[in-house]
């Protein structure tokens, strides 16, 4: 395969390996999992409110709930429907239809699908969030070197959008600076990637009202997009995977992430001879770079089950990405008119260890290229096994 050049968050090639050697280092194994979900809303701390006790009751009372609850997609079965196979038999109450686990909970009680709206400690649930709610999340992977750029960055989305920020450099409370950071999720795990955090705290059913959803490296430069603009085109343009346009100073690796000028949007290119064996197939077409990409929240869905726990740099996922939507060709495309810079600063690739005479880069870039094997033969594995298994099952059957 064809060299990748770098990215922050991920892997770099841009660095010289002995850059690497000047690196400060500390030990994985001292990774605390200081895990600091610092939501910086109000910084009230429950145990302090030392309510009268006798008030709390009233409360309770006072309030009778009108509403339904926000979410009860789920099918509900008449009780006629409901078999005895999976245990209807033991329990007065048995829902098969309600998620795994929770069978024995009354359907409407079920809360399957979460968010990340912010809310208050008092007053009425119900008034607790604003009448138009973000309906697009954004989340960047931040170190505290780059806070001005993601400052910057963040400007260009507007209040439809909730904010989050996965700190792999443990530094959190220093965003206060800005008035976007209250509003913000913060997530901190000291030197951990962007698809580590995606796979652990975007599942879709926490993130379920999001439509869009963009995971997005740290050191783009966003002088020419509005996220506002860019939805629009994703959009007009049925795109469920897509990524800006890039514009960079050094060279780019894959040629559909350059920006054509003058367009709206592409979905296809010439790549150089020998790259593509099919003009609909990656890297020509069915293919982004992972650096900037927007989910639709039916494709997160499918690419988050594809991430795998282990492997956490993400290299090969955006040649796999196209097994997720259908025809790929059509609904990955990049969009040209709202563009970024791509500034390549390496920062994660600091922040590996000196190991076996290894500099941290070269370490860390080793397990990239490792990481990107195993990702491609897990798929080709598993689909060469299922294919065998339907097939040898549909010759038994007839
Ligand atoms: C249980 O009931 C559902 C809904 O009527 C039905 O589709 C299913 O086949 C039944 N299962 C068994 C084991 O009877
Ligand atoms: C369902 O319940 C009936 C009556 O209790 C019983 O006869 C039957 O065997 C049960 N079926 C299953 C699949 O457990
Ligand atoms: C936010 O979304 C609403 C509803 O789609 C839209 O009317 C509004 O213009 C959006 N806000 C911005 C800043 O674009």
């Amino acid at each position: 395969m064809a060299n990748r050049t770098d990215n922050s968050t991920r892997c770099s090639t841009s660095k010289k390996p002995n850059d690497g050697l000047m690196l400060i280092l500390a030990t994985f194994t001292g990774i605390a999992i200081g895990f600091l979900l610092g939501v910086s809303f109000p910084t009230l701390s429950l145990t302090k409110m030392n309510f009268p006790s006798s008030i709390v009751p009233s409360v309770n009372t006072v309030y009778i709930e009108e509403e339904k609850p926000e979410r009860s997609s789920k099918k509900v079965l008449p009780p006629q429907e409901l078999n005895n196979s999976s245990g209807a038999a033991f329990h007065k109450i048995w829902v098969p239809s309600n998620p795994r686990g929770a069978e024995m909970l009354p359907p409407r009680i079920v809360a399957a699908e979460s968010d990340f709206y912010l809310r208050r400690l008092w007053g009425l649930p119900k008034d607790d969030l604003p009448a138009v709610k973000p309906k697009y999340l954004v989340a960047f992977t931040v170190a505290y070197g780059q806070r001005k750029n993601i400052d910057a960055c963040i400007k260009k989305f507007s209040d439809n959008f909730t904010i989050v920020l996965f700190h792999y450099d443990g530094r959190t409370s220093e965003y206060d600076e800005f008035e976007w950071s209250k509003r913000a999720i913060h997530v901190s795990v000291p030197k951990q990637t962007k698809w580590w955090y995606a796979k652990r705290f975007l599942h879709p059913d926490i993130i379920a009202p999001y439509e869009y959803i963009f995971i997005w490296d740290e050191d783009l430069g966003v002088e020419n997009f509005d996220a506002e603009e860019y939805i629009k085109l994703v959009k007009k343009h049925g795109l469920e995977i897509s990524q800006p346009a890039v514009e960079s100073r050094k060279s780019i690796t894959w040629k559909i992430t350059k920006r054509i000028p003058g367009i709206e949007v592409h979905k296809e290119v010439e790549e150089k001879p020998g790259r593509c064996n099919d003009p609909h197939k990656p890297p020509c077409a069915g293919f982004i770079e992972i650096m900037a990409p927007v989910f639709s929240r039916d494709s997160w869905r499918c690419v988050w089950h594809m991430l795998q726990n282990d492997l956490v740099h993400g290299w090969g996922l955006d040649f796999a990405l196209r097994k997720c939507v259908e025809p790929a060709y059509e609904k990955i495309g990049v969009v040209d008119s709202q563009w970024i810079i791509h500034q390549k600063i390496p920062s994660l690739t600091d922040q590996g260890t000196v190991q076996a005479g290894k500099s941290a880069f070269q370490g860390v870039r080793e397990r990239c290229k490792l990481e990107w094997t195993m990702f491609q033969k897990r798929m080709s594995r598993s689909e060469q096994k299922y294919l065998k298994e339907i097939a040898s099952a549909s010759s038994n059957s007839t």
